[in-house]
């Protein structure tokens, strides 16, 4: 996926098109209006968060404060498989953290695995504890995960991201 700012005429309006609704609809719609950017494009656009301050009719910086206190929503495209650790306290008390020291060697020492993955941000509890420490690979849950796991799952998530093209 390639970066690509909310800039145009037209992308603003189409952008105004999609969140419109929501704004109309919702009460407090900024959050609403920023996931759903996100939805369409796998994150928030430079630009998305001034057409979302217009829809929503509030200012540019509250609209950016919504924007920036939420670590979900991307400010960049996501990496074609996203990897995220489990570092919230029961994973980390079955070796969340030497499991997340060893993947991040692991995607030192394989440029491939590094690439495909990108770096994600952790992500505290993925109601997976009593399997812990737990992952997530793009939108498959692993339990009592490993290394050896989560490359396993990389290599199935990369073959079926190639046989959908
Ligand atoms: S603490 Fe890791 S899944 Fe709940």
């Amino acid at each position: 996926m390639t970066e690509s700012p909310i800039k145009t005429a037209e992308q603003i309006e189409n952008l105004k098109g999609l969140l419109t609704p929501i704004a109309e609809r919702e009460p407090g719609p900024v959050l609403l209006c920023l996931q759903a950017v996100q939805t369409h494009y796998g994150y928030v656009p430079e630009g998305a968060v001034a057409v979302v301050a217009e829809v929503c009719n509030v200012t540019r910086a509250d609209a950016h404060g919504v924007f920036s206190y939420y670590s979900d929503l991307r400010k960049t495209p996501p990496p074609l498989i996203s990897v995220r650790l489990c570092a919230a306290e029961a994973c980390q008390a079955v070796g969340g953290r030497a499991l997340a020291a060893a993947w991040g060697e692991a995607c030192a020492a394989d440029p491939n695995l590094a690439g495909a993955t990108g770096t994600d941000e952790p992500v505290f509890c993925l109601g997976n504890c009593a399997l812990g420490p737990a992952a997530l690979v793009n939108d498959q849950l692993i339990g009592n995960v490993s290394v050896e796991a989560l490359k396993s799952a990389v290599a199935a998530a990369q073959n079926a991201a190639e046989a959908s093209l």
